[in-house]
Protein backbone atom coordinates (compact mmCIF):
# COMPACT_ATOMS: atom_id res chain seq x y z
CA UNK A 1 0.00 0.00 0.00
CA UNK A 2 1.51 3.57 -1.26
CA UNK A 3 -0.92 6.19 -0.64
CA UNK A 4 -4.70 6.85 0.21
CA UNK A 5 -7.50 6.83 -2.23
CA UNK A 6 -9.97 9.39 -1.16
CA UNK A 7 -11.83 10.25 -5.03
CA UNK A 8 -11.76 11.40 -8.79
CA UNK A 9 -14.29 13.37 -10.83
CA UNK A 10 -16.62 16.56 -9.70
CA UNK A 11 -17.34 16.98 -6.04
CA UNK A 12 -20.31 19.26 -6.97
CA UNK A 13 -21.45 16.06 -9.14
CA UNK A 14 -25.15 14.38 -8.81
CA UNK A 15 -23.87 11.20 -8.72
CA UNK A 16 -21.77 9.34 -6.99
CA UNK A 17 -19.97 6.18 -7.58
CA UNK A 18 -18.80 3.47 -4.89
CA UNK A 19 -16.43 1.42 -5.51
CA UNK A 20 -14.87 -1.20 -3.02
CA UNK A 21 -11.20 -0.70 -2.15
CA UNK A 22 -8.24 0.61 -4.80
CA UNK A 23 -6.57 -1.85 -6.96
CA UNK A 24 -2.47 -1.80 -8.10
CA UNK A 25 -2.91 0.58 -10.12
CA UNK A 26 -5.61 3.04 -8.20
CA UNK A 27 -2.78 2.83 -5.46
CA UNK A 28 0.31 4.02 -7.84
CA UNK A 29 -2.26 7.15 -8.96
CA UNK A 30 -3.84 8.06 -6.06
CA UNK A 31 -7.30 8.01 -7.69
CA UNK A 32 -10.32 5.41 -7.69
CA UNK A 33 -11.26 3.26 -10.74
CA UNK A 34 -8.58 4.13 -12.93
CA UNK A 35 -7.07 0.40 -13.79
CA UNK A 36 -8.72 -2.41 -15.95
CA UNK A 37 -12.08 -2.21 -13.82
CA UNK A 38 -12.13 1.89 -13.89
CA UNK A 39 -11.64 1.92 -17.66
CA UNK A 40 -14.62 -0.62 -18.42
CA UNK A 41 -16.51 1.57 -15.87
CA UNK A 42 -15.73 4.95 -17.73
CA UNK A 43 -16.73 3.01 -21.01
CA UNK A 44 -20.42 1.75 -19.73
CA UNK A 45 -21.30 5.12 -18.19
CA UNK A 46 -19.89 7.16 -21.79
CA UNK A 47 -22.48 4.09 -23.95
CA UNK A 48 -25.27 5.00 -21.32
CA UNK A 49 -24.38 8.70 -21.98
CA UNK A 50 -23.55 9.49 -18.88
CA UNK A 51 -20.43 12.61 -18.86
CA UNK A 52 -18.69 10.73 -16.10
CA UNK A 53 -16.27 13.60 -16.35
CA UNK A 54 -18.19 16.27 -15.34
CA UNK A 55 -21.53 14.72 -13.55
CA UNK A 56 -19.72 11.68 -11.15
CA UNK A 57 -17.45 11.52 -8.46
CA UNK A 58 -15.69 7.97 -7.38
CA UNK A 59 -15.29 6.76 -4.27
CA UNK A 60 -13.98 3.71 -2.83
CA UNK A 61 -15.55 2.04 0.90
CA UNK A 62 -11.89 1.62 1.64
CA UNK A 63 -9.52 4.77 0.70
CA UNK A 64 -6.02 1.97 0.82
CA UNK A 65 -5.23 -0.90 -1.15
CA UNK A 66 -5.96 -4.31 1.09
CA UNK A 67 -2.73 -6.62 0.73
CA UNK A 68 -2.65 -9.04 -2.36
CA UNK A 69 -5.92 -7.67 -3.74
CA UNK A 70 -7.90 -8.98 -1.12
CA UNK A 71 -11.50 -8.30 0.03
CA UNK A 72 -11.73 -5.60 3.05
CA UNK A 73 -12.46 -7.25 6.37
CA UNK A 74 -15.89 -5.93 8.06
CA UNK A 75 -13.55 -4.64 10.98
CA UNK A 76 -11.87 -2.76 7.85
CA UNK A 77 -14.94 -1.60 6.50
CA UNK A 78 -16.42 -0.35 9.98
CA UNK A 79 -13.18 1.46 10.88
CA UNK A 80 -13.61 3.46 7.55
CA UNK A 81 -17.08 3.50 7.01
CA UNK A 82 -17.43 7.17 9.17
CA UNK A 83 -15.45 8.48 6.39
CA UNK A 84 -17.43 7.13 3.97
CA UNK A 85 -20.39 8.60 5.48
CA UNK A 86 -18.76 12.01 5.53
CA UNK A 87 -17.91 11.95 1.82
CA UNK A 88 -21.46 11.15 1.06
CA UNK A 89 -22.96 14.54 2.94
CA UNK A 90 -19.76 16.70 1.88
CA UNK A 91 -20.81 15.53 -1.94
CA UNK A 92 -23.97 15.50 -1.24
CA UNK A 93 -25.08 13.61 -4.85
CA UNK A 94 -29.05 13.06 -5.16
CA UNK A 95 -27.89 9.71 -6.90
CA UNK A 96 -25.17 6.95 -5.71
CA UNK A 97 -24.22 3.75 -7.23
CA UNK A 98 -22.64 1.07 -5.51
CA UNK A 99 -20.97 -1.44 -7.62
CA UNK A 100 -20.58 -5.08 -6.03
CA UNK A 101 -21.23 -6.27 -3.33
CA UNK A 102 -18.84 -4.66 -0.44
CA UNK A 103 -20.68 -1.31 -1.40
CA UNK A 104 -24.12 -2.42 -1.56
CA UNK A 105 -23.91 -4.29 2.02
CA UNK A 106 -21.88 -1.17 3.39
CA UNK A 107 -24.24 1.13 2.31
CA UNK A 108 -27.70 -0.64 2.39
CA UNK A 109 -26.72 -2.76 5.40
CA UNK A 110 -28.28 -5.91 3.68
CA UNK A 111 -27.54 -9.30 3.05
CA UNK A 112 -28.92 -10.23 0.10
CA UNK A 113 -27.21 -11.45 -3.37
CA UNK A 114 -26.35 -8.37 -5.37
CA UNK A 115 -28.07 -10.44 -8.12
CA UNK A 116 -31.20 -9.93 -6.18
CA UNK A 117 -31.56 -6.05 -5.84
CA UNK A 118 -29.25 -4.84 -8.55
CA UNK A 119 -31.14 -2.27 -10.84
CA UNK A 120 -33.84 -1.28 -8.56
CA UNK A 121 -33.84 2.00 -7.06
CA UNK A 122 -34.14 2.37 -3.06
CA UNK A 123 -34.32 5.51 -1.64
CA UNK A 124 -32.63 5.89 1.79
CA UNK A 125 -31.51 9.13 3.75
CA UNK A 126 -33.22 11.34 0.83
CA UNK A 127 -31.24 10.04 -1.88
CA UNK A 128 -31.75 7.50 -4.27
CA UNK A 129 -29.44 4.25 -4.66
CA UNK A 130 -28.71 1.67 -6.94
CA UNK A 131 -27.01 -1.37 -7.03
CA UNK A 132 -24.79 -2.63 -10.14
CA UNK A 133 -22.99 -5.50 -11.04
CA UNK A 134 -19.26 -4.46 -10.11
CA UNK A 135 -16.80 -4.16 -12.87
CA UNK A 136 -14.76 -6.73 -12.55
CA UNK A 137 -17.12 -9.25 -12.44
CA UNK A 138 -17.98 -7.98 -16.40
CA UNK A 139 -14.05 -8.68 -17.01
CA UNK A 140 -14.49 -12.06 -15.52
CA UNK A 141 -18.04 -12.33 -17.63
CA UNK A 142 -17.54 -10.68 -20.08
CA UNK A 143 -20.05 -11.45 -23.00
CA UNK A 144 -22.59 -8.97 -24.22
CA UNK A 145 -25.28 -11.03 -24.77
CA UNK A 146 -28.66 -10.10 -23.44
CA UNK A 147 -29.25 -10.97 -20.11
CA UNK A 148 -26.18 -11.19 -19.26
CA UNK A 149 -23.72 -9.17 -16.93
CA UNK A 150 -22.24 -6.59 -19.55
CA UNK A 151 -26.08 -6.13 -20.75
CA UNK A 152 -27.72 -5.74 -17.89
CA UNK A 153 -25.06 -3.55 -16.30
CA UNK A 154 -25.61 -1.65 -19.25
CA UNK A 155 -29.24 -1.38 -18.84
CA UNK A 156 -29.26 -0.22 -15.43
CA UNK A 157 -26.72 2.85 -16.16
CA UNK A 158 -29.26 4.09 -18.59
CA UNK A 159 -31.62 3.68 -16.01
CA UNK A 160 -29.86 5.96 -13.83
CA UNK A 161 -29.11 8.56 -16.52
CA UNK A 162 -32.65 8.81 -17.26
CA UNK A 163 -32.97 10.06 -13.65
CA UNK A 164 -29.67 11.89 -13.74
CA UNK A 165 -30.67 14.16 -16.72
CA UNK A 166 -34.68 14.30 -15.64
CA UNK A 167 -33.65 16.51 -12.68
N1 LIG B 1 -10.86 0.23 -8.45
C1 LIG B 1 -11.46 0.95 -7.49
O1 LIG B 1 -11.09 2.10 -7.23
N2 LIG B 1 -12.45 0.39 -6.81
C2 LIG B 1 -12.89 -0.83 -7.05
O2 LIG B 1 -13.84 -1.27 -6.41
C3 LIG B 1 -12.23 -1.56 -8.07
C4 LIG B 1 -11.23 -1.01 -8.75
Amino acid sequence: MKRLVIGRGSVFADLLIIGEAPGAQEDLEGKPFVGKSGKLLDELLQKAGIDYKKNVYFCNVIKCRPPNNRKPTAREINIQKPWLLKQIELVDPKFIILTGSTAMKTILEVKDPISNLRGQWIKKDGREIMAIFHPSYLLRFPSKEINKPYHLTLKDLENVRGKLYAV
